[in-house]
Formats: structure tokens, sequence, C-alpha cells
């Protein structure tokens, strides 16, 4: 692999021999309930992940489909009843759009919160405290300090504004004393910001959208962008065009993905022992 090709898988096995040594001590294993609403093929892809990463380490890993046309009350009754049976509850994003997300994230109790999108564990985050962190910021932050790239003073641009990568991102880096400028799909004269990072963290979603054009020279590209292009999963940028100008990028497949589930995972077994203990 290229030196300056930052390996999500490797980093993820790291963290999953260590999670699985723990479970392997545990007389009981931890048990991650999955909730997934309706049929989002991105979500989905994850979800299988997870069941089937969880399951290799020895979790109890429930997948709980639900039809699309469910209800927020029934779905909301049901996010609580596992909570009461589950180590770890995990709402499946996005959801169906007649259904409220954020009624939906409120019902998840925080100490069995292992992805981090309740209020009160978001709450947390602005305060500081990351004991329950969103599974894909804390995988990028695991991975730039794996990496050795130091946050403290740069300039962070994340081209994502959502709930499950860029809001969260944006304090967990801004924790750690970077410069944050966050980019959304109204953002006017984007290569202005992506030209002056020092660290690009991409989650669009759109295959080729991250170009050699828009980046300073030795920059840290994290693609956080995922979607199939041609019957291959792809992220956002144009990796062959771009790798070389910068002095890391995570690739994708390989980058972000299998660290986030990792992440998920570790998470769960957190609650676990944070509840026993
Ligand atoms: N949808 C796609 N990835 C994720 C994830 O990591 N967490 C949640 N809650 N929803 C997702």
């Amino acid at each position: 692999m290229d030196d300056n090709i930052i390996d999500g898988r490797a980093i993820s096995e790291e963290i999953l021999d260590i999670v699985k040594r723990r479970v392997s001590e545990l007389k009981i294993p931890p048990k991650l309930s999955v909730v997934f609403c309706g049929n989002d093929q991105g979500s989905d892809i994850y979800t299988k992940i997870k069941k089937r990463e969880g399951e290799k380490i020895g979790f109890q890993v429930d997948i709980h489909r639900f039809d699309e046309k469910i209800t927020q009350k029934e779905l909301i009754s049901d996010v609580k009843k596992l909570c009461n049976i589950s180590d770890g509850v995990l709402v499946q994003l996005p959801l169906p759009n007649h259904i409220d997300k954020r009624e939906v994230l409120k019902n998840i109790s925080p100490e069995k919160d292992v992805d981090g999108l309740s209020p009160f564990n978001l709450g947390n985050l602005f305060l500081g405290d990351e004991s329950f962190p969103p599974a894909t910021p804390k995988a990028i932050i695991t991975m730039l300090e794996k990496s050795n790239v130091e946050l403290a003073g740069k300039n962070v641009v994340i081209i994502n504004n959502s709930l499950l990568i860029g809001k969260p991102l944006a304090i967990m880096m801004s924790n750690r004393k970077a410069t944050i400028t966050i980019c959304n799909s109204n953002t006017q004269d984007i290569i202005e910001h992506t030209k002056n990072a020092d660290i690009l963290i991409s989650g669009v979603g759109k295959p080729g959208f991250i170009r050699k054009p828009m980046l300073k020279k030795g920059v840290v590209l994290i693609d956080a962008g995922i979607c199939k292009f041609k019957g291959k999963v792809s992220g956002d940028a144009d990796f062959e065009e771009v790798k070389d100008i910068c002095s890391k990028i995570t690739p994708v497949p390989g980058g972000v993905g299998p660290v986030t589930v990792a992440t998920v995972l570790e998470n769960t077994l957190n609650a676990y022992l944070r509840r026993k203990n």
C-alpha cells in the first residue's frame, strides 16, 4: 500500500482485536440491537456489516427491521422496549420521511446510546465529555490520531452538515482546538474553503466530487462519502487524480467505513462495562 494511504481495515482490525479479547473474558456477550426502517441501500449495507463483524468477535447482534410505513409511535415504543433488553441500541438513519428522527433519538436511553446521537450525549459532546461519541466522527478522529496527524491549530474543512458526520465532528475537532469550517450544499465557492484546508473531510456521496484543483498540496483527505457507482463502492474523491497531492488519504472502500463499524462495537462494549461496573 502507498505510504500516504491511511489503512482503515488495519486500524479497524487493531480496534476489533482488543474488543474481541475483552469480550472473550465476559460470561454474557454484549447485545447490540440495530433498528432499521425502510430500505435505504447505504444504511442496509452498514447494518449487515455491523452484524457480521459483531458476531465474529462474540457479540449478539440483532437487526430489527421495520416496514417503512411504521408509525412514529410504534417505532418509539419498540426502541424503548429494545433499550430495556439490550446493552446497546442504534437506530439506523435515514428514517422514513414521516418520522421525526429527533423524537426517536430522544427515546434512546443515554447509557445504551452506542451511536451517540441522543440529545443527552450530543449535549455532553459540547461539554467536552465524549463517553458516548458518535461512531463516524470518532472513527475519523481515531484514524487521524493513529496516523499522527496533529489537530490543534489546523484548518479543518468538513463538507457535510449532517447529524451522523459534520455536526458532531465539528464539535469534537473544536474540542481538540482545530479551526473548523462546515460547508453545505448552499456554500458559495466551495473551493475558496477547501483550498485552505490542512485537513479536509468530505461526506457528500458524489463520486469524483473532490478533484485536484480543490486541494492544497500536503492536505490530509478523509473521504467519508460512500455510494455505489458503476457497480463499485466509491467515495467522493477522484482517488487516482488526488492521491499524490495529499500527504495522507483514506481510500473507499477500506477507509472510514470499517473503522466506523469497529467504533460502534467498541462503544457497545464500553456501554456494557460501564453498566456492569
Ligand atoms: N446510516 C448509515 N451509517 C450509519 C451509522 O453509522 N449510524 C446510523 N445511526 N445510521 C447510519
